[in-house]
């Protein structure tokens, strides 16, 4: 279900392929959750373009690590690495005011940082974590850099969304799950639809001042994202997938779609797109854990919904 891509791009593009002959010297990219899976291999491949880097890590010692290997595997030196926990509006408030002190502009953010299928836990300031880290933490953290990102247009931002988002829709009369039982996968899917909702809504207020906006679904990679999942979740994954087969790709191939939303260039000028396999996704209403993107994700008026309900919750407004 997805259009035809570029150049034989597809399932199995790694990130270092999408990004052959692409030169992103003097650029600046910000990747959150750099300290695991897909982040870290997304901001390697970054790096090894020329990029200067900062990573997020909500452990420091971690994202060190991250930061050594990847300065030994590209030679690059110029790889920062930050604290942010996305589960705090302070820590958000506090590494923004860090990140503006040290940096004018931004040109890529990559909002890939992620909870999956938790219990119900909440976040320092009382949201639901699902929704509170994957899709609030990144409304913040993206709001607050705005100024950044203007500096640095053309510019884009990334939502590293899910395939997931079709388990649900944003659930507006209920989003923190206060008066219907916690579903941890209604509560991760509900986040990953907020990741693409915001990036057609951020598209919509500031595509025209060259900041770009993208979600996209990565694959199904092993990663410390199943770190809450039991072999009997996973069984009920692989019974739900299409065929029976989950299409496992690999963490360079999981990366790809982030770096090509990051930087295609016939992605120039426009977004607010749900990209998979390093291109654009057609629309599937189809129940059921299948490729396409669900209309519901990509309606304009949930969008401004989400905006408006954000900052609610923020206490907030953010009037980009
Ligand atoms: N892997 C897949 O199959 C798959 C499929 C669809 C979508 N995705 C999406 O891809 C993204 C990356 O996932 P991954 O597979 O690379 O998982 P991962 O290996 O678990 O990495 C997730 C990253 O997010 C960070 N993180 C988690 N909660 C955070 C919080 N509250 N505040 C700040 N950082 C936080 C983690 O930090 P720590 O290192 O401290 O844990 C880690 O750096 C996620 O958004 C996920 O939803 C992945």
């Amino acid at each position: 279900m997805t259009a035809p891509a570029r150049d034989g791009f597809g399932h199995d593009t790694t990130a270092d392929e999408v990004l052959a002959g692409i030169d992103l010297s003097g650029k600046l990219a910000l990747v959150t959750g750099g300290s695991s899976g897909l982040g870290a291999e997304t901001a390697r491949a970054l790096a090894a373009r020329g990029a200067r880097i900062v990573i997020t890590a909500r452990n420091l010692d971690k994202g060190e690590a991250v930061a050594r290997e990847i300065r030994a595997a590209t030679g690059a030196d110029v790889v920062e690495v930050d604290e942010l926990e996305l589960g705090s509006t302070a820590s958000i408030r506090a590494f923004a005011d860090r990140f503006l002190g040290k940096h004018d502009a931004l040109h890529i953010l990559v909002n890939n940082a992620g909870v999956m299928a938790c219990p119900f836990e909440r976040t320092a300031d009382g949201f639901e974590l699902q929704f509170g880290a994957n899709h609030l933490g990144h409304f913040l953290l993206t709001n607050l850099l705005a100024p950044a990102l203007l500096a640095g247009a053309p510019a884009r931002v990334v939502s590293v969304s899910s395939r997931g988002h079709r388990m649900s829709p944003v659930v507006f009369d209920d989003i923190l799950f206060e008066r219907r039982p916690y579903h941890k996968w209604l509560a991760y899917g509900q986040s990953k639809t907020a990741n693409v909702l915001f990036a057609v809504e951020l598209e919509r207020r500031l595509g025209a001042r060259g900041v770009h906006a993208y979600a996209l679904h990565p694959g199904g990679i092993v990663t410390e994202l199943q770190r809450h999942l039991s072999q009997e979740d996973i069984d009920e994954l692989i019974r739900n997938a299409p065929g029976g087969d989950l299409r496992l790709k690999s963490i360079p191939a999981g990366a790809a779609t982030s770096v090509y939303a990051a930087t295609a260039p016939e992605l120039e000028g426009r977004g607010g797109l749900y990209l998979e396999d390093c291109a654009v996704a057609e629309r599937n209403e189809e129940e059921g854990m299948t490729s396409g993107v669900r209309s519901y994700a990509l309606d304009p008026d949930a969008a401004q919904r989400l905006w408006s309900a954000s900052e609610e919750l923020l206490g907030q407004r953010f009037p980009l």
